[in-house]
C-alpha cells in the first residue's frame, strides 16, 4: 500500500505532470494524501494533501511547484491520522524522502534521535528516516554515505525515495518488501509498478529486495545489499503494464467488469497445464487473501471432485503463524491478483523453507511481481491491469486458470469451458434487471448470500464485493447453513440473495429458499431458463444463460459484481477507491 513515484527529465523539463500522472495510476495503492517535491531553483519544494490526488491538483493550481527533479507519494496510513502532517514526502531542512512500507524499529530511533535534539512534526514511521538521514549529513556524511548508513540501521517493509539539497541531480532508491521498478525512456522514472512509469518509459529495471539504486538523467547505478556495484536486467514495457483508462465507462470497475468475456477468453488461450504437472503430487495447499482466496475456495471444490486431490485452503495471514504441517509432495498454489499481497508472499516463504519438497506455483496477474519472482511455476491470468480496488475480471480470470488445472484431465469439461466466454458476455446485458434488483437493496443495512456446493464460495465473494464498496454488511453463507443462526437475520427487508441454477443442488437449495420465503419477503434468485420454471411471481429472478454445472462459480459471479456495483453507484458512493481499501495490501 502507499505508491511512490520519481521522474527525472532528461531535458531539464518540469517533472510535476509526470508526477502527477503517475500518482493517478497509483491512487489503487492508497488515497488518504497525496504530496510530491521537487529540486527547484530555490531547493527542495514540497506540497501535500489529504484526501484523493485532485486535492493536491487543486492545491497546485494556487501554489504551483516546479522542477526537474521530483518524487511523489499516495498513502494508505499506517501509523498516523490522515493528516496534512503526515502526508508524504517527509522533508528536513537538506532531505526529502516518500516511503511505502513500515519500519519496525522506527520507535527506538526516534527515541534517539529526540534525544539527540531532533524535532518531529508528523507521527509517521517515515520521518524517523528523514530526520535520520538529517542527522547523518549533520554529522558530516555524504549522502550516499548517509543513505547506505540508514539502510543498515532501519528495520522493516519499505520503498524509499530520497533527494538530498546537496545532490539534487540524484533521485536514491532502495526495497525491501515492497515493490519498486526504474524506468528509462523519455526520462527516468521509478514507481511503485510498472504502469505508473509507463507513459514515458520502454524498458523496466526491477529491483529485487536488498537492492538500491542511484538515479540520474544519465541513468542508474544498481547496487546489491553489500552495497556492490551491479548490472540488472532490463524488461520491454508490454501492453499488459499499461493502464489504458477507463474507456469511457464512469468508473473502472465497471470497464473491468465489462471486460471479463475478453480476459476469460485470453486466459483460456494460454495457461496450459504441463504434462505431468500432478506428477508425484498427494494434495494440493492454497494460499491467499481476500476475492483470491474464494477463488482457492471454488478451486478445492473442482480439485477434490475431479483430480480426487485433497485440497486446503488457507487464508495467508493465518497460514504462517500457527505452525502448520506441511506434507511432503504438496503442491502449493498461490493465488494472487498483484503478485505483492505480503501476507501470501510470506505464506509462501514459511512454506519454502519448512518443506522443500513442494512444488510452488502461483495464479497472478502481475509478471515480475515479488511473488511471482518466487514461485517455481507461473499462471498469468491474462486479465489486463485491474485498477478498481474490488477485484472483478481478475477474479473470474483466476477462476478460469483452476477450472484448466482441475479439468486437465477432462475432454469434456475442457471443452465446455470454451462456452464460457459467450455466456458471460450474454450475462452482462442482465444489467437493466440488476438495475432493479439493486433499488431494492440499496437502503437496507444487511444483506444474506446464500449458495451451495461450488456456488457457496460465490456467495462469499458476492456479500464481499457489496459490502466492500456500498458499506452496506452483507454476509454470505452456505444455504444449509443457515438454519444454524443465519436464518436468525431475516425479516420482510433484510435481502436474500440466492444462487440457485438448475443441476444436482437445485431442490436442496429451492427448499432452503422456500424457508427464508416463509420469513421474509425479500428473497432474490439468481438462476438459470430452467431454474426459473419453478419459481412464482412472489420471488424477483434474475434469470442467467445456461452453462455446465462446474462453471457456475464463473459465471454467477458477474452478476453479483454487477449488482454490487449498482447499489454503489446509487448510493452515491466512490466505487473504484472505497474508503479505507487499498487495492494492493504489502502491510500484514
Ligand atoms: C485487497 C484487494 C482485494 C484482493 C486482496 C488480495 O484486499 O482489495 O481485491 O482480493 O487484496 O490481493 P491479491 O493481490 O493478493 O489478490
Amino acid at each position: 500500500m502507499c505508491g511512490i513515484i520519481g521522474v527525472i527529465s532528461k531535458d531539464n523539463n518540469n517533472v510535476v505532470p509526470d508526477i502527477l500522472n503517475g500518482l493517478e495510476k497509483l491512487e489503487y495503492r492508497g488515497y488518504d494524501s497525496a504530496g510530491l517535491a521537487v529540486v527547484g531553483a530555490a531547493g527542495l519544494k514540497r506540497i501535500r494533501a489529504v484526501g484523493k490526488l485532485e486535492n493536491l491538483i487543486n492545491k497546485l493550481k494556487i501554489n504551483p511547484i516546479s522542477g526537474a527533479v521530483g518524487i511523489g507519494h499516495t498513502r494508505w496510513a499506517t501509523h498516523g491520522k490522515a493528516t496534512e502532517e503526515n502526508a508524504h514526502p517527509m522533508l528536513t531542512r537538506d532531505v526529502v524522502l516518500v516511503h511505502n512500507g513500515i519500519i519496525e524499529n522506527y520507535k527506538e530511533l526516534k527515541s534517539d534521535l529526540l534525544k539527540k535534539g531532533y524535532e518531529f512534526t508528523s507521527q509517521t514511521d517515515t520521518e524517523v528516516v528523514a530526520v535520520y538521514l538529517q542527522m547523518e549529513l549533520d554529522n558530516g556524511l555524504s549522502p550516499r554515505e548517509a543513505f547506505q548508513k540508514m539502510l543498515r540501521t532501519v528495520r522493516g517493509t519499505y520503498a524509499f525515495l530520497a533527494i538530498f539539497k546537496a545532490r539534487p541531480d540524484v533521485i536514491f532508491c532502495a526495497k525491501n518488501k515492497s515493490p519498486m521498478a526504474i524506468g528509462f525512456g523519455k526520462s527516468i522514472c521509478v514507481g511503485s509498478d510498472a504502469s505508473s512509469i509507463s507513459a514515458s518509459c520502454s524498458e523496466i529495471v526491477y529491483l529485487d529486495d536488498g537492492d538500491y539504486a542511484e538515479v540520474t538523467k544519465d541513468g542508474a547505478t544498481f547496487f546489491d545489499d553489500g552495497f556492490n556495484v551491479v548490472d540488472k536486467p532490463r524488461v520491454a514495457v508490454t501492453d499488459d503494464l499499461i493502464n489504458s483508462g477507463k474507456g469511457g465507462y464512469s468508473h473502472y470497475m465497471i470497464k473491468e467488469i465489462m471486460e471479463q468475456p475478453s480476459a476469460i477468453r485470453k486466459t483460456l488461450l494460454g495457461n496450459d497445464v504441463p504434462q505431468n504437472f500432478f506428477d508425484k503430487v498427494s494434495r494440493i495447499l492454497i494460499l491467499a487473501c481476500g476475492t483470491s482466496y474464494h477463488a482457492g475456495l471454488v478451486g478445492k471444490y473442482w480439485f477434490e471432485k475431479h483430480l480426487r486431490l485433497p485440497t486446503c485452503v488457507e487464508i495467508a495471514s493465518e497460514y504462517r503463524y500457527r505452525s502448520p504441517v506441511i506434507e511432503d509432495d504438496t503442491l502449493v498454489l498461490v493465488i494472487t491478483q498483484s503478485g505483492e499481497t505480503i501476507d501470501t508472499l510470506e505464506a509462501m516463504e514459511y512454506v519454502k523453507k519448512n518443506n522443500n519438497t513442494c512444488r510452488l506455483a502461483a495464479i497472478t496477474n502481475v509478471l515480475n511481481s515479488a511473488i511471482s519472482r518466487l514461485a517455481g511455476f507461473v499462471f498469468h491470468t491474462e486479465a489486463g491491469v485491474e485498477v478498481g480496488v474490488a477485484s472483478t475480471k481478475a477474479f473470474t480470470a483466476q477462476l478460469t486458470v483452476l477450472a484448466k488445472l482441475a479439468f486437465c484431465e477432462n475432454f469434456e469439461l475442457l471443452g465446455q469451458l470454451q462456452n464460457l466466454p459467450q455466456a458471460c458476455e450474454d450475462s452482462l446485458v442482465l444489467k437493466e434487471d440488476i438495475d432493479k434488483i439493486a433499488f431494492r437493496i440499496k437502503d437496507c443495512s444487511n444483506a444474506i448470500y446464500l449458495g451451495r456446493d461450488n456456488l457457496y464460495p460465490i456467495a462469499l465473494e458476492g456479500a464481499l464485493k457489496l459490502k466492500e464498496i456500498s458499506y452496506i454488511h452483507a454476509e454470505g453463507f452456505a444455504a444449509g447453513e443457515m438454519k444454524h443462526g443465519p436464518i436468525a437475520l431475516i425479516d420482510d427487508i433484510v435481502p436474500v440473495i440466492c444462487l440457485c441454477p438448475s443441476g444436482s443442488m437445485f431442490d436442496k437449495m429451492f427448499s432452503n429458499i422456500q424457508v427464508a420465503q416463509a420469513r421474509g419477503k425479500n428473497v432474490i434468485v439468481f438462476t438459470d431458463f430452467v431454474g426459473a420454471k419453478s419459481f412464482d411471481k412472489s420471488v424477483k429472478k434474475i434469470v442467467l444463460p445456461p452453462i455446465n454445472q462446474e462453471l457456475y462459480p464463473i459465471l454467477y459471479s458477474i452478476p453479483l459484481q454487477l449488482l454490487a456495483y449498482t447499489v454503489t453507484v446509487l448510493k452515491g458512493e466512490d466505487v473504484d477507491k472505497p474508503r479505507n481499501l487499498a487495492k494492493s495490501v504489502t502491510v500484514e
